[in-house]
């Protein structure tokens, strides 16, 4: 059993999901959005964000897998889920649980920007903008976080502790 140590509590993520939903309602100013979230970190974050929405939203889900690369080849993506909406000249808000080296953002945001929206954005629920490898930035960040491995809200750690209602760091990863 890995030992874990919860450093954001229920109240405190609840709290900052509701200013975050807060400033993208104001942001988009009630106009329609797609909301396209990354499978499966993020759908914990998901649920609770989008019903503090108050615009009209479509939901896609998209999938990806990361082989982790070296100096010789860069990490690369591969998705086994693909885009389903159309988004051609509509806003696009693109859901994740974490931007780490921020290649999965980056490559998403890209292919994205390919189909020609309206607009495109980024909401993450956590940032370790030391491990940034990408030039890439979220819009909307709910907490930054240490270089530390992190589970619960949604993220795992070998596919578990997805179930915690809180995020807790995991020791020895
Ligand atoms: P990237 O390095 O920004 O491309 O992040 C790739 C993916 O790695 C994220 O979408 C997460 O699914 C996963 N990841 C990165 N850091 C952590 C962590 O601390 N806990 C759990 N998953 C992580
Ligand atoms: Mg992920």
């Amino acid at each position: 059993m890995k030992n874990l140590k919860k450093i954001i509590g229920e109240d405190e993520i609840a709290a900052r999901v509701d200013e975050i939903a807060a400033r993208i309602n104001r942001d988009y100013g009630g106009e329609e959005l797609v909301v396209m979230c990354v499978l499966s970190g993020s759908v914990i974050f998901l649920a609770d964000l989008i019903r503090r929405l108050d615009m009209p939203l479509t939901l896609d889900m998209i999938s990806v897998t990361s082989y982790s690369g070296d100096e010789t080849a860069p990490s690369r993506l591969k998705f086994l889920k693909m885009f389903s909406e159309d988004v051609r000249d509509r806003h696009v808000l693109v859901l994740d649980d974490i931007c780490d080296t921020g290649a999965t953002l980056d490559e998403i945001m890209r292919r994205v920007h390919a189909m020609r929206p309206k607009s495109v954005r980024a909401c993450v629920l956590l940032d370790k903008p030391s491990r940034r490898v990408r030039e890439v930035e979220p819009d909307y960040v709910a907490f930054d976080v240490p270089d530390k491995f992190v589970v619960g809200y949604g993220l795992d750690y070998n596919g578990r502790f997805r179930n915690l209602p809180y995020i807790a760091e995991v020791d020895g990863v």
